[in-house]
């Protein structure tokens, strides 16, 4: 089935200029990028994002880092886009990410792990309405 899912590229992929590649492999993918920006969120920002992880441990320290430079987001369109993204990126941990991931190829750790994905369709539905108010 089509469907859209949001695609963000994050600070620490930004920094070490992996965009180009990440970008390059959503296309090989077969995704349509039907929407594309640039922007540097802030703290405020990166908590609305992730207000379903609000309670976790890691909340403040990911809210930080995602308000911490610029970020690249994007709604991809395709079949089954969201599992296929989620595939594409690899597991959370790029420690434990399969080779050939991007977060193998271009995560750090659990926290500067590259790319974000939507995880189920409701939360695509609101992540695509967070960044793309318009659309
Ligand atoms: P999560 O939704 O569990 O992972 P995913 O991005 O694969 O959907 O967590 C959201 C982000 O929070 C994750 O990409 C990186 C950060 N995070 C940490 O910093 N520490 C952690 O232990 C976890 C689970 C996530
Ligand atoms: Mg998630």
């Amino acid at each position: 089935m089509a469907e859209r899912t949001l695609a963000i590229i994050k600070p620490d992929a930004v920094k070490k200029k992996a965009a180009g590649k990440i970008i390059q492999r959503i296309e090989e993918e077969g995704f349509t990028i039907s929407a594309l920006k640039m922007l540097h969120i802030t703290k405020e920002e990166a908590e609305g994002f992730y207000a379903v992880h609000k309670d976790k441990p890691f909340f403040n320290s990911v809210t930080d880092f995602m308000s911490s430079g610029p970020i690249i987001v994007m709604i991809l369109e395709g079949e089954s886009a969201i599992n296929h993204w989620r595939r594409v990126m690899g597991k959370t941990d790029p420690a434990m990410a399969e080779p050939g991931t991007l977060r193998h190829s271009y995560g750090f750790d659990i926290q500067f792990n590259g790319m974000h994905g939507s995880d189920a369709p409701e939360t695509a539905t609101f992540e695509i309405g967070y960044f793309f108010k318009d659309e």
